[in-house]
């Protein structure tokens, strides 16, 4: 019997955090992986991180149509195939009361968080066929308002929208979406919003990655849907 052909899995934000977690977790399970990033030298130490031939990195701005096309591009000529999509790239902003808000600020959020996984889906979905998987990392913020997070939750909020909206177009195909909602986890990212947040209470990257490639891990007949996860002790 010949061998199962190895996965080819893309994951958005795969420098750090959550995505370099992901990587991990799937280049464990002999997947091809492809990460990306904006910046190449961090790209290239997760990648060294990862200790796996089945390793690729991409320099990515997902705020950049022509910047996502091209990767997208690399990608087809490179494997001419995607089964899993991992949407996970994002930005967070200092706790800032509306009035207080920047408008760069608001448009940085929103074009990352939100209209970035729609440049980066619509890319992908040509390489995409029955069987394969979308996650999209969205956050508890995409159900939850927090103060002083306006405009991450509008961004995740409306991600959610599209993740919605996404899975029914996809469900005739064969598509799975899947929305990952987590809770606080103890990433970088906690620098740009709290830097003083208490992150010894929170998940482990590694916590939040495996509970992905277990909803991935679903028979084909089902779906993991919504994945809401998070921290055993209270944060916020
Ligand atoms: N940590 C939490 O508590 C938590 C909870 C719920 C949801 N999330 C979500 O999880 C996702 C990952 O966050 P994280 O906590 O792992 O944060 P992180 O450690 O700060 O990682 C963010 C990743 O996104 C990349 N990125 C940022 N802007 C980008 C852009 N314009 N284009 C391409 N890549 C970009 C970063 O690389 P470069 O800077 O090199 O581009 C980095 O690899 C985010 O969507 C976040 O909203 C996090």
């Amino acid at each position: 019997m010949a061998a199962a052909r190895a996965r080819v899995v893309v994951i958005t934000g795969g420098s750090r955090g959550i995505g370099l977690a992901t990587a991990q977790a799937f280049a464990a399970q002999g997947d091809q992986v492809i990460i990306s990033g904006r910046d190449a030298g961090r790209l290239k130490s997760a990648a060294d991180q990862i200790r796996s031939d089945q390793i690729d990195k991409i320099v990515c701005d997902v705020r950049d149509p022509a910047s996502v096309e091209q990767t997208f591009q690399q990608i087809d000529s490179r494997y001419g195939t995607i089964d899993v999509l991992f949407n996970n790239a994002g930005v967070a902003h200092a706790l800032t009361p509306v009035e207080k808000l920047a408008p760069e600020t608001w448009r940085e959020v929103m074009e990352t968080n939100l209209t970035g996984m729609y440049l980066v889906t619509r890319a992908a979905l040509p390489l995409m066929g029955a069987g394969s998987s979308i996650v999209n990392n969205l956050s508890v913020a995409a159900v939850q308002p927090f103060s002083g997070m306006s405009a991450y939750n509008a961004a995740k909020f409306g991600a959610l929208g599209f993740t919605k909206a996404l899975r029914e177009e996809l469900r005739q195909k064969g598509i799975r979406v899947i929305a990952l909602l987590p809770g606080a986890t103890n990433t970088e990212i906690w620098q740009q919003f709290w830097p003083g947040a208490p992150r010894e209470k929170m998940m482990k990257s590694e916590t939040v990655a495996a509970a992905i490639l277990h909803a991935i891990s679903a028979p084909s007949e089902a779906s993991v849907e919504e994945l809401m996860i998070g921290p055993t002790a209270g944060v916020l």
